[in-house]
C-alpha cells in the first residue's frame, strides 16, 4: 500500500464543495471510483495482496461447492439448461475447483452455461486466464445481464463489499454518519446536523433501544432482491457465504483490511479493501419478503462438513507428500475450525431457493448429508 492516495485528494475536494459525505458515498468511491477504486485496479487476494478467501486457501471448498451446486440441479428435476452464475468471482478459483468437480457427471456439465458477474478489470484478465478452456462462458457488469433460465448462483464474500449506510444516534434522534475533514485536515467521521426523520419505525426492535452514541448500518436490499426473485420465478438456489451476524443489531463493523491487517478506513481511501459485515438476518427478511424460501444461515464450518469436506481432505491427503498433506490439515482447519483465524464460525452460509425446495444440502444434520449427485467425488 503506497501512503499516497489520490482518491482522498479528489474526496477532500467534493467534500469541500458539497459538505460531508455519507459513509455509504464513501465507501462506494473507495471501491469502484472508476479510476481510483479499489475494485478497478487490482487483483487483492493471495498472500501477497491484502486477504485470502477460502477459495485461495483450499480446492476443497470449491469442489464442494461444485458439488453442492449437482445436488440442486437434481433437487430440480436435472434441466437441460443450468446457469451458474458467480457474483464477484476474485481469481476465477472457486469455479475452476466447480467445474472440475461437475466433470464427474457429464449430463451436468454439458447443460452448463457459467456467468461471471465482475466489475474488475484486472480480475476479469485473471478468470480468463484461470478459465480458458472453459465454454459456455461469459461475463456480465451486473446479474440483471444474466440470460433468463434455472440458476444456482455463488456469492462468496460479495455481499460484504457492497456500500452500507450507517446512521449514529444522538440525543436527537438518529443522524446519517458522514464523512468530513477534522481541523487537522485529515478524514474523520461526522453526523449530518439534522435527524433522519421519522427513521425510529424501520429500525429493528433491538436497535430501537441502542443508546445515544450507537451506530446503526444497513445495506440496500437490491442485490438480494433481484437473487430472490430469480430464484422465485425461474428456479433453483443461490448460496451467499460471507462474514456477518445472524441477528441484525446496533454495531459499527465498517473496517479496512490491507496487506492481511486491519487499517484504518479513512486512511489512504481505494488503496485498502474496505469493507462490513454481512447483517444476515436482513438478506432472510427480504428474500422471505419476496416468497423466496431460504435455508440457514449455518456456520461455514458445519456446512462444510455436511458436505464431506473431512472425507474430501482424507481423499487428498492419501495421495499427497508429507509437506502437502499438513498443507490440506491447515487449510482444513481454517475453513471449518474457530478461534483467530479460523473461517468456520465466523462465516456463515445461506441459501435462497425457489419456494417448493424443501431441503438442500448442508444445511441439516442428518446421518450422511453429503450432496446427492449420483456420482463418486473426483
Ligand atoms: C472479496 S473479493 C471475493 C472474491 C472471490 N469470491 C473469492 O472468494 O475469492 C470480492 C469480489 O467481488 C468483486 N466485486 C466488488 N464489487 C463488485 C460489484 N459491485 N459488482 C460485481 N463484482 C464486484 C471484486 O472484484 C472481487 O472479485
Amino acid at each position: 500500500m503506497t501512503e499516497y492516495s489520490p482518491l482522498q485528494s479528489e474526496i477532500k475536494k467534493l467534500i469541500k464543495s458539497s459538505g460531508p459525505m455519507p459513509v455509504w458515498r464513501y465507501m462506494e468511491l473507495c471501491l469502484t471510483h472508476p479510476k481510483h477504486g479499489y475494485y478497478v485496479s487490482r487483483d487483492p487476494l493471495g498472500r501477497e495482496g491484502d486477504f485470502t478467501t477460502a477459495p485461495e486457501v483450499s480446492q476443497m471448498f470449491g469442489e464442494l461447492l461444485g458439488l453442492w451446486a449437482a445436488s440442486v440441479w437434481k433437487a430440480i428435476g436435472s434441466p437441460p439448461l443450468l446457469r451458474l452464475i458467480e457474483l464477484g468471482p476474485g481469481r476465477g478459483t472457486m469455479m475452476a475447483d466447480a467445474l472440475r468437480a461437475l466433470r464427474v457427471l457429464p449430463p451436468l456439465y454439458q447443460s452448463l452455461s457459467i456467468h461471471l458477474v465482475e466489475i474488475n478489470p484486472v480480475l476479469r484478465d485473471k478468470q480468463k486466464s484461470t478459465l480458458s478452456g472453459v465454454r459456455n462462458i461469459a461475463w456480465h457488469e451486473s446479474i440483471d445481464e444474466v440470460p433468463e433460465g434455472p440458476a444456482v448462483i455463488f456469492a462468496n464474500e460479495y455481499f460484504d463489499v457492497l456500500p452500507i449506510h450507517q446512521v449514529v444516534k444522538r440525543e436527537t434522534g438518529w443522524h446519517e454518519r458522514t464523512v468530513e475533514i477534522d481541523d487537522a485536515g485529515k478524514l474523520g467521521f461526522g453526523a449530518a446536523a439534522e435527524p433522519m426523520p421519522r427513521f425510529e419505525v424501520l429500525l429493528p426492535p433491538l436497535v430501537r433501544a441502542a443508546p445515544v452514541g450507537a451506530v446503526f448500518e444497513w445495506r440496500p436490499d437490491a442485490e438480494i432482491m433481484k437473487i430472490a426473485t430469480r430464484m422465485r420465478d425461474q428456479g433453483g438456489a443461490a448460496l451467499i457465504i460471507d462474514y456477518g451476524h445472524l441477528r441484525s443489531d446496533a454495531g459499527d463493523t465498517f473496517q479496512a483490511i490491507a496487506r492481511h491487517s486491519f487499517t484504518d478506513p479513512l486512511k489512504n481511501p481505494g488503496q485498502a479493501d474496505v469493507t462490513a459485515h454481512v447483517d444476515f438476518q436482513a438478506l432472510v427478511r427480504a428474500a422471505e419478503d419476496l416468497g423466496a424460501r431460504v435455508h440457514g444461515p449455518v456456520p461455514q464450518g458445519d456446512f462444510l462438513k455436511r458436505l464431506g469436506i473431512e472425507t474430501r481432505a482424507v481423499t487428498l491427503m492419501a495421495k499427497a507428500s508429507h509437506e502437502v498433506s499438513e498443507d490440506i490439515s491447515g487449510a482444513l482447519k481454517r475453513l471449518v475450525g474457530g478461534g483467530r483465524g479460523g473461517m468456520g464460525s465466523m462465516f456463515k452460509v445461506l441459501a435462497v431457493s425457489e419456494p417448493h425446495l424443501t431441503d438442500l444440502a448442508g444445511f441439516k444434520d442428518e446421518p450422511d448429508a453429503r450432496p446427492d449427485t449420483g456420482a463418486a467425488q473426483p
